[in-house]
């Protein structure tokens, strides 16, 4: 069994995806959720599942507190599952090559600082993109930056909102991120 601790502060359907794909196999289990919004949706998948939740904060993220903590938890990877804070260099360091994050769109267009959830498929939409997708990538000390591991692609059509293309892309992240976190984890 690998153990994966999953970031996340929005509403948890990536969170709840890799649950779902994951119950019952035995081969990777969700031990441990890290979030930073009290009002998160997630909050409640993790009580449903009574796996642990780790609240932090900016100043607490980056303590050793918080690295022993993660540390208790054995994680084989770490997995960003819409979670919007850059990730400190010390955990970067601490866990090399073993942090993942989920991106919706293709990398390295719409990334970086404030491109999150709509403000990505807004942009996208105003820019009159022909298609969008998702990035699953490693983590490094810059947004959006780590090696891609792997991307999936959509269409756009011209009548598209950006709420058409949300939900094409919730659809592509809910069926690759458990298949490229099952695959690393091989
Ligand atoms: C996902 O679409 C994910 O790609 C995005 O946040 C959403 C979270 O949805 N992440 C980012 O924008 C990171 N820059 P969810 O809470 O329903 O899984």
């Amino acid at each position: 069994m690998k153990n994966i601790i999953l970031f996340a502060s929005g509403a948890g359907s990536n969170v709840q995806a890799i649950i779902d794909y994951f119950e019952g196999k035995n081969t990777v289990k969700p031990v441990a959720i890290v979030c930073n919004k009290p009002e998160a949706g997630v909050l409640q998948i993790a009580q449903k599942y009574q796996i642990p939740v780790e609240m932090i904060d900016k100043q607490s993220f980056s303590s050793d507190e918080f690295m022993n903590k993660l540390n208790t938890y054995s994680p084989d990877l770490l997995v960003l599952a819409g979670f919007l804070w850059k990730i400190p260099a010390i955990l970067v360091q601490k866990y090399p090559g073993k942090i993942i994050n989920i991106h919706p769109a293709l990398l390295p267009n719409f990334g970086g600082k404030g491109m999150y959830g709509m403000h990505v498929h807004n942009a996208v939409i105003a820019q009159k993109e022909p298609e969008s997708g998702i990035t699953i990538h490693y983590v490094n000390e810059h947004y959006d930056e780590g090696n891609i591991i792997v991307q999936a692609h959509c269409k756009i059509e011209p009548s598209d909102t950006p709420e058409d293309l949300a939900h094409k892309i919730h659809h592509l992240e809910h069926f690759y991120f458990p298949k490229a976190i099952e695959f690393l984890l091989k």
